[in-house]
């Protein structure tokens, strides 16, 4: 494997000499994959496949374990971060208020699927479960700003009104 670079699934250059130096620092902590784990995630935000597959060779662990273990703790992603989250609802009375057109328009608006984020790596887009905002249904959140009674018609207004304010700068 190269150590100094490789590919992530977004096509950016990882510098896997940043792995090699977390796994340096823990590889002989017990419990090292975590440590290891959070330092990288602060190095790129997320957990790129390449340094999944250097962990697992230094470890000795493999790759699906290592991925387990970061799915099972929401402070790690597998996937690239936006600068700013998008969540939208659809919990029961989302759901019931249209919350699955929101997230249509949503996607398509931010030309992003559900789960992904923008190639100009500003909004990562996000279903969730209730929000805790149920009277206002269906609902999204953007950071932590609440945004409620939506329309899929709307949608794309209140982006707008977000990249416009400078929100997404
Ligand atoms: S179900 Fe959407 S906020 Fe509760």
């Amino acid at each position: 494997m190269n150590t100094t670079n490789e590919k992530s699934i977004q096509g950016e250059a990882i510098d896997l000499s940043k792995v090699e130096k977390a796994v340096e620092k823990y590889k002989n902590v017990k419990g090292a994959l975590i440590p290891i784990l959070q330092m990288v995630q602060t190095e790129f935000g997320y957990l790129p496949a390449p340094a999944i597959d250097l962990i697992s060779e230094r470890l000795n662990i493999s790759a699906s374990e290592i991925v387990g273990v970061a799915t099972f703790y929401a402070q790690f992603h597998l996937i690239p971060r936006g600068q700013h989250i998008i969540k939208v609802c659809c919990g029961t009375a989302c759901h019931v208020k249209g919350a699955k057109k929101i997230a249509e328009k949503l996607s398509e608006t931010l030309d992003v699927s559900l789960g992904m984020t923008t190639k100009d790596k500003v909004f990562t887009l996000e279903e969730v479960a209730c929000l805790g905002a149920c009277s206002l249904a269906p609902v999204m959140m953007v950071d932590e700003n609440v945004h409620g009674k939506l329309a899929s018609d709307t949608v794309a207004d209140v982006i707008k009104e977000i990249k416009e304010s400078g929100f997404s700068q």
